[in-house]
C-alpha cells in the first residue's frame, strides 16, 4: 500500500506541533506507538491505527480559569474528541490522504473516548476499539499523561521509526500476497 501521508509529514506540521503539544507529544506518540503494535496482532490496518493514535488529541481546548487548569470546567464543556476528529480530518485531506482513509481516521478519533457522548453501548469497529485502548493503555491518574515531557529529537525520531515499521509492515504483506 501506498502511503499518502506519513506520521513524519503529519509530525512536522504547524498545526499538529500547535495543539498536540497542548494535549501533550509525549502521550501522542506513546499511543500511536501502542495502536500500532495492537493493530498488527489484531489484524487492523497499523498505518490508520498509528495515525488516529497519533492525532486522537488534537482537539483539546486549554480550560483555564485565573492560571490554574479548570478540571469541572473541561468535564462540563469539553468537546476534544469531536473538535479533534474534524480539525485531523481536514489536515489530512489537506495533506493529500486517501479520503476513505481519512473518514476511518477521524470517526476513530470522534469516538475514542464517549466521556462526552449519552449514555448507551456502542458497537465500535475494530480500528475504533485498537484507538481507545490504546489511549487507555497510556492513560496516568489525574490525566498526568497529558504533561508527560518528550525532547523534541527523541519525537522525530520515535516518529520516523514508526513510520518505518508501517512501511515494512505494508511491504512483507506485499511479499505474502506475491508470495
Ligand atoms: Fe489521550
Amino acid at each position: 500500500m501506498e502511503r499518502k501521508v506519513t506520521l513524519e509529514m503529519l509530525f512536522r506540521h504547524p498545526i499538529v506541533q500547535k495543539y498536540i503539544r497542548r494535549s501533550g507529544m509525549a502521550h501522542a506518540i506513546s499511543v500511536s506507538e501502542r495502536a500500532f503494535d495492537i493493530a498488527v496482532k489484531t489484524g487492523v490496518n497499523p498505518d490508520l491505527a498509528a495515525k488516529a493514535g497519533f492525532l486522537h488529541d488534537i482537539g483539546h481546548y486549554e480550560w483555564y480559569t485565573d492560571g490554574k487548569w479548570d478540571y469541572q470546567k473541561y468535564r462540563e464543556n469539553d468537546i476534544h474528541a469531536i473538535k479533534g476528529a474534524a480539525r485531523a480530518h481536514k489536515l489530512l485531506v489537506r495533506l493529500g490522504e486517501d479520503l476513505h482513509h481519512a473518514k476511518q481516521i477521524a470517526v476513530a478519533i470522534l469516538l475514542h473516548t464517549d466521556s462526552y457522548l449519552p449514555e448507551g453501548q456502542l458497537k465500535l469497529t475494530p480500528l475504533q476499539k485498537v484507538v481507545a485502548r490504546a489511549d487507555t493503555e497510556d492513560e496516568e491518574p489525574g490525566g498526568a499523561h497529558h504533561y508527560r515531557k518528550i525532547d523534541p529529537a527523541e519525537a522525530l525520531s520515535r516518529i520516523q521509526t514508526l513510520d518505518r515499521k508501517i512501511d515494512r509492515f505494508f511491504q512483507l504483506e506485499k511479499l505474502k500476497k506475491s508470495g
